[in-house]
């Protein structure tokens, strides 16, 4: 069933390595094509399964939707043939859950099953529901379901009790066509949402303040036609870049946005890697010296969640004691596990923080997958590990990393795709 990774680890790395458009931005402008009768152009799109399975979401609900060449898709949602989301699908993907704020917008209704993902934590989505009930949605489930009407959005003003990423984008998307004006506050800043915003005002949406704890949206009729680059994966950009270090190899990282990880790459710097940026590449030369350091993850600015874990592999190769605190999700050390069995040295001090003391030799191992940003930093243990590697439940990585062992082997890696 399914397919695997092998894995032949301390192959020396070099060269370059292209960064592919943003899994979290490009996915938004799908759901948020829902908004307009009109067609949206989408382009960078990364050839990934959150993708693929976000739009057999959409098509099963009646949009049409075409890929014209690789990486570029025209979306079009002219009329829907329902607003009740196919529980199979929906359940696959996290995301889902914000289709309901462009449905309740234009079409007044969403009901789908409660949504799957990565199993990270609890993840609740008790912030889309109060917030999109804010906005004049009516809850009308079960424990199984999640059933929203409305008879016409109004805008209002909503204070995220904790920041969300996909409930701040969901409660744009609503308020982009509800009645009046709607704040939102303590909403999350990150490039995604800038993103996702630029792209909707270009399209005739008022929106002002993303990128700012305060977004302010005035609600529009209509929204036009238009056309959306998808910005470079900052999350994928970020590991490379530690799997370089990690491995102490010379490798530039291109076409990515290096002002969307002055953070990570600050600590990186702390850490001892040598790193060059320019406008759109960072190049990481081999790197002497690892320093431990202390870290906190933290919403955009600071260090993104996502990038934790291969952080956590890079800090098993510096000297002395890191310590790692994750704020953002609950459940999302426990791949650290994998890692003391690969020969890593961690200890769990509680779930929200790891001490690490480095360095250690890590050595290949069968390997199951966890989730999407463990899965890949496994992939990078196992690259850096003496021996061979077998890495399963690959399906997790794919999810997210169009495919990532052609472009691993061009940098030398060592890495192959068989079936089980
Ligand atoms: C998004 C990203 C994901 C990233 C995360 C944090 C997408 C598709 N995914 O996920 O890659 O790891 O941001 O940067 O963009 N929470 C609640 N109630 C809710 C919603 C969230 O309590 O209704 C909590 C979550 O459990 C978590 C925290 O808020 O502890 C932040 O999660 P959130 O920002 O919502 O993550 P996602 O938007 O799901």
């Amino acid at each position: 069933m399914g397919e695997k990774f092998l894995i032949q680890g301390r192959k020396p790395l070099s060269g370059e390595i292209k960064v592919k458009g943003a899994k979290n931005a490009a996915l938004k402008v799908f759901i948020a094509s829902l908004l307009t009768d009109k067609e949206w152009q989408i382009y960078n799109v990364p050839e990934i399964k959150d993708i693929f399975q976000e739009i057999e979401i959409l098509k099963d609900l009646g949009l049409k939707i075409e890929k014209e060449k690789k990486g570029v898709y025209k979306v079009r949602a002219k009329e829907i043939k329902k607003t009740e989301l196919d529980s199979s699908l929906s359940q696959k993907i996290r995301a889902s859950i914000m289709i309901t704020g462009p449905l309740l917008a234009r079409f007044g209704e969403a009901k789908l099953s409660y949504p799957g993902g990565c199993l990270i934590g609890k993840r609740p989505i008790d912030l889309f529901l109060e917030g999109l009930a804010a906005l004049g949605a009516e809850l009308k489930g079960d424990k199984n379901t999640i059933h929203l009407t409305t008879k016409g959005l109004k805008g209002n003003v909503f204070v995220f009790p904790q920041i969300s990423v996909t409930a701040t984008e969901c409660l744009i998307m609503a308020a982009a066509l509800a009645k009046g004006k709607t704040v939102l506050k303590n909403a999350a800043m990150e490039p995604e949402v800038v993103s996702l915003v630029d792209f909707l005002n270009s399209c005739g949406a008022q929106i002002k303040g993303a990128g700012t704890p305060n977004i302010e949206i005035k609600g529009v009729k209509k929204l036009r036609g238009g056309r959306y680059f998808t910005i470079p994966d900052r999350i994928e950009a970020g590991t490379f870049a530690a799997l370089a270090a990690a491995s102490k190899s010379k490798v530039k990282i291109r076409d990515c946005e290096p002002l969307h990880l002055e953070v990570f790459l600050k600590i990186l710097k702390k850490i001892g890697v040598e790193l060059e940026r320019g406008r759109n590449y960072i190049l990481v030369r081999q790197s002497k010296a690892l320093r431990s350091v202390k870290v906190v993850t933290h919403e955009y600015p600071g260090l993104p969640t996502d990038l934790q874990p291969p952080l956590t592999i890079l800090l098993t190769q510096a000297k002395g004691l890191s310590l790692i605190r994750e704020t953002v999700f609950e459940g999302r050390l426990f791949y650290t596990d994998i890692l003391n069995q690969m020969g890593a040295d961690i200890i769990m001090c509680d779930p929200h923080r790891i001490v690490i003391q480095g360095p250690s030799r890590l050595y290949g191992r069968r390997i199951i997958s966890p989730d999407i940003r463990a899965g890949i930093s496994l992939v990078i243990a196992a690259l850096i590990a003496q021996g061979k590697s077998t890495i399963e439940n690959i399906e997790q990585i794919d999810r997210g990393y169009e495919k990532i062992e052609q472009r691993l082997q061009k940098i030398g890696a060592d890495i192959k795709r068989v079936k089980n």
